[in-house]
């Protein structure tokens, strides 16, 4: 079995938040968003932990307003990170997708316990930001502390395969391009070592039911990532 080996600190944010912005994340971000609506309520409250360069978001809205799933007057998007340059290419994808009403923007860092307000949002998403964590129990809480009594939190991260040779068979499925390099870092490397800091199944399970939330609301989703999809503990 492989151990958990944490991802190193950007060297250069602005750098890395450019080189995720360039990767093509359309399809997991769009699965995000259809499983999402699929499995429940959403809103009208979202909070976004680690939205990043705010793609779910916008995509959240744009969702909103095709399907009339939701009265989009209502809809409410605050995404936090605490990465300032992430922020700011979240502010221009969000100008450029014409949602500043819709879609609000704060830093927040969610090693930090006392982040956030309590009661903040009907719905707390978050997409691939936990294995970003030393120590993603921290940002679980704080997600469960945004809630609204009976809220629901959907988070999504990659989980971490049994051996080097899934991670490499992976890799090859979904890594993209490896001569695709930018300063250095190519996406399929970038996979990899998202892969070794990811959380495993039992290791995720965990970390809810010590939170006071069913262990069963943790299920894998695709071959890479898990889904938490559950409410608020201990109320109906
Ligand atoms: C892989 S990106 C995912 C972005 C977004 N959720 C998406 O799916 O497009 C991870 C994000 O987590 C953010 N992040 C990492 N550590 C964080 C922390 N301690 N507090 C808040 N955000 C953090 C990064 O800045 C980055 O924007």
């Amino acid at each position: 079995m492989l151990s958990r080996v944490c991802e190193p600190p950007a060297d250069d944010p602005k750098q890395e938040a450019e080189i995720y912005r360039e990767m093509d994340h359309r399809d997991v971000n769009r699965r995000f968003v259809l499983d999402l609506f699929e499995g429940g309520g959403v809103g009208p409250r979202v909070l976004d932990l680690g939205c990043g360069p705010a793609l779910i978001p916008i995509l959240l809205c744009e969702y909103v307003e095709e399907t009339k799933a939701g009265d989009l007057a209502d809809l409410e998007v605050l995404g936090v990170d605490n990465c300032v340059e992430m922020l700011e290419l979240a502010r221009v994808e969000i100008e450029l997708a014409g949602r500043l009403r819709g879609i609000q923007l704060e830093q927040a860092d969610l090693s930090d316990d006392e982040s956030l307000q309590t009661d903040l949002a009907d719905t707390v998403i978050c997409n691939t930001v936990l294995h970003h964590l030393d120590d993603p129990s921290t940002a679980l809480r704080l997600a469960l502390r945004a809630l609204r009594p009976g809220g629901r939190v959907f988070i999504r991260d990659l989980v971490r395969p049994e051996s080097d040779a899934e991670v490499e068979r992976l890799v090859a499925l979904h890594g993209g391009a490896a001569d695709n390099e930018v300063a250095g870092i190519s996406p399929p490397q970038l996979l990899r070592q998202s892969l070794h800091a990811a959380l495993n199944l039992s290791e995720i399970r965990d970390l809810v039911s010590g939170l006071g939330m069913d262990a069963d609301c943790v299920n894998m989703t695709s071959d890479r990532h898990w889904t938490i999809d559950g409410r608020c503990p201990g109320i109906a």
